[in-house]
């Protein structure tokens, strides 16, 4: 059985980078995951008020969607040096109910990406320490830091460079190995 991992998009933009170095990560995959994104745009704001026998169906969608993955790739551009909001607020609507978060203790990776030059590595820094509050295990080696999204990962989600693309490959198994480890029974 390969194990199922939810992909996290932090970007509602059609033609997005993020969901391009999505696509190529998983083409790039082991047979041993296999992915479906689990879409965050209608989320409405999470609510304390709304947290109640019956939440808004797009929470109930998603956490159903999330709870019996393996795992979640997160991948995140970087707004304002940080994640953009709507990611935050998938984040917290998957922490809750209180301890009995979907997310919560689910393995996980970040791939932070920009088409600008920095990797998005203040993105992936904030959101690597919400997921401690969570405890999800999340995967530390390789760091995936792309810069230049738009000239390494085609349209296709095909990957412009040796280098890159056996980088991305090197992710992608060493998730694989990841959530076999951390994956909860
Ligand atoms: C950005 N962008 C950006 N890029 C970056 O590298 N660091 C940053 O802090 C920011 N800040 C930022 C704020 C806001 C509000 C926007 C709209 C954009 C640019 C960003 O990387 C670019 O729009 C990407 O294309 C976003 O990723 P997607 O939508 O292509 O996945």
């Amino acid at each position: 059985e390969p194990y199922e991992i939810a992909i996290l998009v932090g970007s509602l933009r059609k033609g997005s980078f993020s969901r391009r170095l999505g696509d190529a990560l998983v083409k790039l995959a082991p047979d041993t995951l296999t992915f479906k994104y689990v879409e965050i745009g209608d989320l409405p704001y999470y609510n304390e008020d709304l947290e109640t026998e019956t939440p808004p169906a797009a929470w109930t969608t998603f956490r159903d969607a999330i709870a019996p993955v393996d795992g979640v790739l997160f991948i995140t551009p970087e707004y304002n040096r940080s994640i953009p909001a709507v990611l935050k607020n998938a984040v917290d609507v998957g922490s809750r109910p209180y301890a009995a978060g979907v997310l919560n203790g689910k393995p996980a990776a970040i791939a932070a990406q920009t088409p600008g030059t920095m990797g998005a590595f203040g993105a992936a820094h904030h959101l690597r320490q919400m997921l401690v509050a969570l405890g999800m295990p999340t995967m530390a080696h390789p760091e995936l830091y792309i810069a230049k999204t738009h000239e390494l990962v085609t349209e296709d989600g095909n990957v412009t460079n040796e280098g890159t693309e056996a980088f991305l490959k090197s992710f992608v198994d060493a998730l694989a190995v990841w959530v076999g480890k951390h994956k909860q029974s």
